[in-house]
């Protein structure tokens, strides 16, 4: 069992009905362009703090494709620490969600939330603004995340341009770097505010295809599902499947794998065969749209 990382190896070492429902587990992979965007990431880390005008970057991919497992690595790289010195705790990266309703008085709310500051309630616009930048400087943010910025296009264009102007404010008086996820819509919220567009560079994370970078990430899988035998998941023959049912998601990928690593085992198999990559139950996601679409109409 040694093409096994050693925790899944000592899992696979267990009896097949034990492992039936072990599959679906998250767990991380460092494939290349995840490793290129968390080192962009780090470069910003180290070098824009301070900087009157600091780089950001916005990572752009469809929906389902490893954007906020990005986002969470990151942020478990730098946690949070205590600090006696300032008798607080200290936030390097300080993340947040863009909600689809924000308004700027829930986006203060949110930062202060995520500093861990029960202040969040404060109704005085002015003393809320305040305390939030000071808190963000008192806890040494030096990085701010969000993710799912194409939430903003959800709410009117008045408020879409007020968070941009709240958000370029924040990176200029912090002087801080901003790393934004989300979809391409993201990157159409971030054009209304000409200032921002140009501070952020776009990082892109395309679907996959059927190509040879594809294939080490599939036999990356390979290495984490506890499975005995060999599957040679990244070798063209499955390959193609994979990236055809998946539709080049890598979230759809692992949940195809996941049940059909389950489906290979209940058929007595300690590896995956094309034939549980066509027979498990997994439905790819232009099925599910059109079946949603289907019932829809009916
Ligand atoms: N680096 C990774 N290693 C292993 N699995 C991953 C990785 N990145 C993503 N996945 C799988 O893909 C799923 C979806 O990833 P994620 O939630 O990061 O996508 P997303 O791009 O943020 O999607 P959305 O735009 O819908 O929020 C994860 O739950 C996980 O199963
Ligand atoms: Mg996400």
């Amino acid at each position: 069992m040694d093409h096994l990382r050693p925790e899944a190896r000592r899992i696979a070492e267990k009896p097949a009905i034990e492992r039936l429902d072990c599959f679906a587990t998250d767990r991380w992979i460092g494939y290349s362009r995840a490793q290129d965007a968390l080192k962009r990431m780090d470069m910003l880390l180290a070098t824009q703090p301070g900087r009157v005008r600091p780089q950001n970057m916005l990572v752009v991919g469809p929906s389902n494709n490893g954007k906020s497992t990005i986002a969470e690595k990151f942020q478990r790289q730098h946690p949070r620490r205590s600090s006696e010195e300032r008798d607080r705790h200290i936030f390097p990266v300080l993340s947040v969600q863009m909600m689809p309703d924000v308004t700027a008085p829930r986006f203060y709310a949110q930062l202060l939330d995520a500093l861990g500051s029960p202040l969040g309630n404060i109704r005085k616009t002015d003393r809320r603004n305040a305390l939030t930048l000071n808190l963000m400087r008192a806890c040494g943010v030096r990085l701010l995340v969000i993710d799912e910025l194409h939430n903003l296009l959800c709410g009117p264009s008045s408020r879409q341009r007020e968070i941009l102007g709240l958000i370029r404010y924040l990176g200029n008086e912090l002087r801080i770097p901003i790393v934004a996820l989300g979809t391409k819509d993201a990157w159409l919220a971030l054009r209304l505010d000409d200032q921002l567009e140009n501070r952020f560079q776009p990082f892109l994370l395309s679907m996959w295809g059927d190509d040879a970078e594809t294939g080490r990430l599939l036999a990356s899988f390979e290495t984490v599902i506890p499975l005995r035998g060999r599957s040679g998941l990244g070798l063209p023959a499955l390959r193609k499947v994979i990236v055809e049912r998946s539709e080049g998601l890598i979230g759809e990928m692992h949940q195809l794998l996941s049940s059909a690593a389950a489906h290979a085992l209940t058929e007595g198999r300690e590896r995956i065969e094309r034939e549980d990559l066509l027979g498990c139950p997994f439905q790819a996601p232009s099925y599910r749209r059109q079946m949603m679409e289907r019932e829809l109409r009916a």
